[in-house]
């Protein structure tokens, strides 16, 4: 196996722009090693002895479960710390349970309401902070979304992406964030109020014109949906949100990922969906498990892409 770099060991992922386009690209390629070796059940035994700690203070299936195999795969253990368990939250802070976690484990991962409060666990942390989902970011996510557009298209640069929905939500953003670097096509098509962030806007606009991608907002989801050789969405309301869901179905009303939206999309077109999915509002029941569908390889490739980042960081 090619030798895992060292220069990342000890690094956070908070957010995609925390790496470089050539970081992405080393877990990107690791990530499918790893696939391969885990296909053809090759050990990798990669992390050995290193113990990995999952925090989360949302539901997880994807996220939790791909940390939790992967570190197993790897030869290490992970630890799902039921936060209603541990003393954070109550009688304990952010900063002393960071401090004290370190001295345990290898690395935290942590799904959070806010990213200010993970990036408070980061600071104080003396071990890799993995963010496992916040309300702003899912770089995660983000990787297995590159992973798998590559392994459709055999390339990132030349592959037109649309995202279709909340613009403004962590899944987008973190996708916002992962085109800009690698240089992409990604078109995000939102109803007007459901925009993607500013600083995310700005940021993109930046790392674009450095690496030559092409980041563009509209509010028509068919000019968006247009010529895409990717369509991807998410739920209309995020985990959190739940009080807003009748308001954000008739404001998403048009913003569904059916047959005659993907009939706008190029001929090569995939559909891709971070899951969980809400079948009949985001996307329809014959556009999820049709014969264009990505999204059962994409959350495959969580568990690539995050046990790729794993040997990168851990130390
Ligand atoms: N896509 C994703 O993060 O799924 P989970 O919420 O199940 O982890
Ligand atoms: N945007 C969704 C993603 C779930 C993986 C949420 O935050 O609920």
């Amino acid at each position: 196996m090619v030798p895992i770099p060292t220069t990342h060991k000890g690094r956070n992922f908070l957010r995609v722009s925390d790496f470089e386009a050539d970081d992405i690209k080393t877990i990107l390629e690791h990530a499918q090693r790893l696939k391969t070796r885990q296909r053809e059940r090759i050990p990798h035994r990669l992390l050995e002895d290193r113990t990995l700690a999952l925090i989360f203070e949302k539901p997880s299936t994807r996220t939790r479960v791909s940390f939790e195999v992967g570190m197993a795969q790897l030869g290490g253990t992970a630890l799902d710390l039921q936060q209603s368990g541990l003393q954070l939250g109550t009688s304990e802070s952010l900063r002393d349970t960071a401090m004290v976690l370190s001295r345990y484990v290898d690395g935290i991962v942590f799904r959070t309401h806010d990213q200010a409060s993970l990036d408070e666990l980061a600071l104080h942390a003396e071990v890799p902070v993995i963010n496992g989902l916040t309300n702003v970011h899912h770089p995660c996510q983000a990787l297995a979304d590159l992973m798998t557009i590559k392994e459709r298209f055999d390339s990132l640069d030349t592959v037109h992406v649309t995202f279709l929905g909340d613009g403004n939500n962590n899944v987008c953003h973190s996708l916002i964030e992962a085109c800009a670097a690698m240089g992409m096509s990604l078109v995000v098509g939102s109803p007007a109020g459901y925009e993607p962030a500013e600083e995310i806007r700005q940021n993109a606009a930046a790392t674009a014109a450095l690496t030559g991608a092409t980041i563009g907002y509209v509010g028509n989801p068919r000019e968006a949906a247009k010529g895409a050789d990717v369509l991807y969405t998410d739920v209309w309301t995020s985990m959190g949100k739940e009080d807003e869901t009748a308001r954000r179905r008739a404001d998403f009303a048009l913003f569904g990922l059916d047959k005659a939206i993907v009939d706008e999309a190029s001929e090569r077109a995939i559909v891709m969906h971070c899951l969980p999915a809400h079948v009949g509002e985001e996307v329809t029941e014959d556009v999820l498990y049709g014969e264009r569908s990505a999204v059962w390889d994409q959350a495959e490739n969580r568990l690539h892409a995050q046990k790729a980042l794993l040997t990168l960081i851990i130390r």
